[in-house]
């Protein structure tokens, strides 16, 4: 993994750089890592809330995570200062939006070592990025008969996009197994690899087991017979990271919601040859180098896949939440929250009665798991009544529940911010679920 420096400077204004550069002078730690949990604990207003008269013990960042300050402030104040249309005055506001939006493009480019900006799409979210490929991609280099690859862990918005092609087109979808434990089964997949598979659309993580699949072999393996990769990284890129150049896969698709940024906005990262050569999918504004009655010519991407007014303020909030993640370094975090996993694992798997759903060899802070007795619902429920957030339900994989002989879980997942105080919370909470049921 690496850690990517960006230039601070540029993204702050006066002032802010210093808060940044007070959060990183406080990582040398309390804890027995390198991590100054409570510096960042501080960062985020939400985690001071009391829930129910209990402290917030906020443990689903999986679905969607909490913000830091320097987000929401900058947000503020590009909304209150900076605001205006993008691409499309001469005035020196829509000029400022238009700068402000297009260095947001830069950052993401840089966080993901892109080899240009030009590659990065604005989206609405991680979904509309999956949506994008299927519809502009699918349409014009998939045909019917040809096959496309999805692993059994898949979330529903890498699977329903790809069967509404199926059902336009006729491509066939071919499920790549897991075994018990949640782990992807390479030498399984391998043997679903022929010449009719022209796609494999993957996820990062897993949203549910938390497995970390080998994406960077299921891409070489996956080329060799010459297919196209897709990757959903709306899970991975939080905890992982990306190296698109390294990876190499034809496309990344993620969401800014989880990575600590506003809801709104999502990225398509593509290969720039691959991208010019799909057709817009959405018509409209700004996409266009040209428009008759009779005839309508598209401007290169990213341009011509993002059609209408983008979202301005939520790409500078993103940008801001890139740079706050990479001040602290995502190494930095991974480790922290690996810790935090283990030790969340640990005090999990002392609860009589509790099945933790996902055990895989390589796994990113995401722990399911189902208690005796009590539905997912009811924990989720109780547990919230002591303070404790946790997601409860298929979390759009029933695919995978099936697999599973579930019909839901409840989930934990961690982000950059929680602590064994969260995870002691969430114990003492299923503890008194456990009391409640007998
Ligand atoms: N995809 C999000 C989750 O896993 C919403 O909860």
């Amino acid at each position: 993994m690496r850690t990517i420096k960006v230039s601070l400077e540029k993204r702050f204004p006066n002032g802010w750089i210093d808060r940044m550069t007070a959060l990183n002078t406080v990582l040398k730690s309390d804890t027995e890592i390198d991590y100054n949990v409570s510096a960042i604990r501080a960062d985020f207003p939400a985690l001071d809330l009391k829930i129910n008269g209990h402290p917030l013990a906020f443990l689903d960042s999986g679905a969607s995570a909490q913000k830091p300050v320097q987000v929401l402030d900058r947000m503020d104040h590009a909304y209150r200062s900076e605001y205006a249309n993008v691409h499309r005055g001469a005035y020196t506001l829509s000029q400022l939006a238009t700068d402000n939006y297009e260095n947001a493009r830069m950052t993401v480019a840089n966080f993901m070592n892109a080899k240009t900006p030009d590659e990065v799409i604005f989206t609405r979210n991680g979904t509309a990025a999956i949506n994008l490929v299927a519809y502009s991609y699918g349409r014009t280099f998939l045909r019917a008969g040809d096959e496309i690859i999805i692993s059994h862990m898949e979330h529903h918005a890498n699977i329903v996009p790809w069967q509404l092609l199926r059902d336009a087109i006729g491509v066939e979808i071919k499920i790549a197994p897991i075994d018990d434990h949640g782990n992807f089964l390479m030498d399984e997949f391998e043997k679903l690899l022929c010449p009719k598979t022209k796609l494999v659309a993957v996820t990062h993580v897993s949203n549910v087991l938390g497995t970390i699949l080998p994406i960077k072999e299921i891409v070489r393996q996956a080329h060799n017979i010459g297919a196209h990769v897709l990757i959903d990284g709306c899970q991975g890129i939080v905890h992982d990271g990306v190296d698109v150049q390294d990876l190499d896969a034809e496309f990344y698709a993620f969401t800014g919601h989880k990575l600590y940024g506003p809801s709104g906005i999502g990225v398509l990262w593509g290969k720039l040859d691959l991208l010019n050569k799909m057709p817009p999918y959405e018509g409209g504004g700004d996409m266009i180098e040209n428009v008759t009655f009779e005839k309508t010519t598209y401007r290169e991407a990213p341009a011509r896949f993002e059609a209408g007014t983008p979202p301005i303020i939520e790409a500078v909030g993103l940008a801001t939440a890139i740079d706050y993640v990479t001040g602290v370094g995502l190494e930095n975090i991974a480790n922290y929250e690996t810790k935090l996993l283990t030790y969340a694992t640990n005090h999990l798997a002392e609860i009589d009665g509790l099945r933790i759903i996902g055990r895989a060899d390589n796994k990113a802070p995401i722990i399911s798991f189902e208690l005796d007795g009590v539905h997912a619902h009811d924990i989720g429920t109780i547990i919230d009544s002591k303070g404790v957030a946790v997601r409860a339900g298929h979390h759009c994989a029933q695919p995978l529940m099936d697999r599973y002989g579930l019909v839901a879980t409840a989930r934990a997942s961690l982000g950059m911010y929680n602590n064994t105080d969260d995870i002691d919370q969430l114990v003492d909470a299923l503890n008194y679920v456990k009391d409640i049921f007998g």
